[in-house]
């Protein structure tokens, strides 16, 4: 008997993440670390919240069926921002409205690949999108990245095969952290359209992007949508998280495509959340601006404190986003260290074993640590925690 499509994936990994927290008890003075998760645990500001209750009592058709893909107001927006953002044009056309930017890259995957044909991935990957190729039929074609993270343009040319649909690219990464260069994603962008293939590139974190201005100039570019396919989520930006709101910015065709896919799927966008991504779009930026000061003084915090773990053995391999990614110098696999670390440490992170291929080598001295729940005094009680262990 053959598979059923789930059966070819394995299970969400934040999930069996939380099940290690069962039955352990945490000592009043050294609480959870959660550093496991990479989305916002508060809610999102009072005025967004507030505009959202009068949306719910005032605007009937927020609780009805909507474009599928998505209110024109917010695609016009998107379109909007984009332009001024990135220097290039892109019309309200396309952009399509998603569930989620999880469902953006399921959606532009089914308008991309059929079954048995191949997707490149740099590795350390975002598993979710490794879980969406394997139960659409497709083969990850794993890109090994090499100092700095950074996935190299020349070594994917190799692993281009008849069967390549495209290239996947997370900017800034998840898991890493690493914000890709402008020239790294134009040579990918170069790449991608000499193979006539397509160029995803996830930029849910672009928000919270270290440098001053457009991280790419990909947009700039008149046909862009030849070849570009962008991802991007509402989650972390307006802390919506928990309302489902992406975006997929492609060709007016692409969509037309992705429109079958998002009909099935969920008819619609989530009306309420579309209203109040709206609403942040229009009036939060100033908010936003000192959200991203926030986690920009994080990441900070993880290079000014790093010493703590250097001198025991650790290494900072990229750190950015919500995210370090680190070595440890255990002599364990990071498979059996981070249950351990629940116990051992009170704290819940992510082993480099759930970001990669089982036969890929690297991911067991590995660790995620999604730092943006925590303040600087948190990254250093993580720190000293971590310093602390000797196994
Ligand atoms: C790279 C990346 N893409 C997509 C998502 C999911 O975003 P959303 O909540 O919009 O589905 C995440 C969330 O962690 C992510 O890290």
């Amino acid at each position: 008997m053959s598979l059923s499509r789930t059966q070819t994936t394995f299970a969400p990994p934040v999930m069996e993440a939380r099940r290690w927290l069962d039955g352990v008890t945490h000592p009043s003075d050294r609480p959870l670390l959660n550093v496991s998760q990479a989305a916002p645990i508060d809610p999102p500001p009072a005025p967004l919240r507030e505009a959202m209750a009068q949306i719910v009592l005032d605007d009937p058709d927020a609780h009805l069926y909507g474009p599928v893909l998505g209110l024109p107001e917010l695609r016009g927006e998107v379109a909007q921002k984009w332009t001024s953002g990135y220097g290039g044009a892109v019309k309200p056309t396309q952009v399509a409205i998603t569930s989620g930017c999880n469902q953006a890259f399921a959606a532009a995957i089914a308008t991309i690949c059929g079954e048995g044909d191949e997707v490149v991935v740099p590795v350390p990957y975002y598993f979710n999108h490794r879980m969406w190729l394997d139960m659409s039929g497709v083969r990850t074609v794993p890109l090994m990245t090499g100092d700095g993270m950074i996935p190299d343009p020349d070594k994917a040319a190799a692993l281009i095969t008849d069967r390549t649909r495209a290239i996947a690219l997370v900017s800034p990464n998840n898991p890493c952290g690493v914000e890709y260069p402008s020239e790294t994603l134009h040579a990918f962008m170069d790449l991608t359209r000499a193979h006539g293939i397509a160029l995803i590139v996830d930029e849910t974190y672009r928000d919270f992007d270290s440098r001053a201005g457009a991280p790419h100039d990909l947009f700039a570019d008149p046909h862009w949508d030849d070849t570009l396919i962008q991802l991007y989520s509402f989650s972390k930006s307006y802390r919506l998280t928990g309302h489902r709101i992406g975006a997929v910015v492609a060709s007016k065709d692409r969509l037309a495509e992705i429109e079958k896919f998002l009909d099935t799927v969920a008819i619609c966008p989530n009306q309420l959340g579309q209203r109040a991504a709206l609403w942040g779009m229009r009036n939060l930026g100033d908010w936003l601006a000192g959200e991203r000061l926030e986690i920009l003084d994080r990441r900070a915090a993880i290079h000014d404190n790093f010493s703590t773990l250097a001198g025991q053995g650790w290494k900072l391999l990229g750190c950015g986003a919500y995210f370090a990614y680190v070595t440890h110098p255990f002599g364990m696999s990071s498979a059996d260290l981070a249950p351990r670390l629940v116990q051992d440490a009170g704290i819940l992170l992510l082993p480099g074993t759930m970001f990669m291929p089982d036969d890929m080598p690297g991911g067991e001295s590995q660790l995620r640590i999604a730092f943006a729940n925590i303040d600087r005094e948190g990254v250093e009680t993580l720190f000293d925690r971590l310093a602390a262990l000797s196994y």
